[in-house]
């Protein structure tokens, strides 16, 4: 029954295709630090399924948002479970997506024809430390508060556009209710559609060029 389903499908989606292209490709001799991305990639992953399960019942407004994470934490069964692994997660990404772009960088797997991986890999791991500095505004505690006060004041210190561009940040002079929704509309729309649109032309070109492997000694 089940093969026939699949013979089903696959006649109709080209799934054994798809089968072939992504997973039943030749691979190099590599070892343990080639997992680095696709750690980064589950990690992400984690961070977006707990997130989600995280906004039924976040509010992102000054006078709801701190209390809504009190009850996250205390009245919803698993609450506590969620935005631990949440926030622990948060931190690991960034340590896993560093590691992984320490690994190609060791590796020279930047060079030619992967330059455009390396490129999307910047952007990548620019908008991964993003997720983490608009995150972290929204428990909208003490804490969360004065740490992005300093993280908008920093850019200020810019010649000519420096005040401009912190306004830009704050949504005013001054952090806000205004601040709080421009923070928590760029951490679950803005960033994640470009980390997933990245990851996809990122995964393109690996899956496109092959993993460039160690480089021996006469490359
Ligand atoms: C969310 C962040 C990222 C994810 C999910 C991700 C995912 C991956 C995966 C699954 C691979 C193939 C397996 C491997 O080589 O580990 C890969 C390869 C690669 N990544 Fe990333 N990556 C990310 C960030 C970065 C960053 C920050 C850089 C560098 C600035 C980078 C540069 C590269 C390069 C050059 C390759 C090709 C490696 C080769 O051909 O040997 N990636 N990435």
């Amino acid at each position: 029954m089940a093969s026939k389903v699949y013979d089903w499908l696959d006649e109709r989606l080209g799934l054994g295709g798809i089968y072939a292209t992504v997973l039943d490709r030749k691979v190099p001799k590599v070892n343990w630090f080639f997992t680095l991305g696709s750690a980064s990639l589950f990690l992400f992953t984690m961070q977006a399924v707990t997130g989600i399960f995280l906004t039924m019942y976040y509010v992102p407004t000054p006078d709801k948002a701190y209390d809504s994470i009190q009850f996250i934490m205390t009245g919803v069964p698993f609450g506590w479970l969620i935005r631990g692994i949440h926030h622990w997660g948060a931190s690991l990404m960034v340590i896993f997506v560093i590691l992984h772009m320490l690994r190609t960088f060791y590796f020279a797997a930047y060079k030619y024809p992967r330059e455009l991986t390396w490129i999307t890999g910047v952007v990548l791991l620019l908008s991964t430390l993003g997720m983490g500095f608009t995150g972290y505004l929204l428990p909208w505690n003490q804490k969360a508060y004065w740490a992005t006060t300093v993280g908008t004041s920093i850019p200020g210190t810019v010649p000519f556009i420096g005040t401009y561009i912190t306004q830009i940040l704050r949504g005013g002079a001054d952090l806000s209710g205004v601040t709080l929704a421009r923070f928590f509309s760029v951490h679950i729309w803005v960033l994640p559609a470009v980390i997933i649109a990245l990851i996809g032309v990122h995964l393109y070109m690996v899956i496109r060029l092959g993993i460039a492997g160690v480089p021996k000694k006469d490359d």
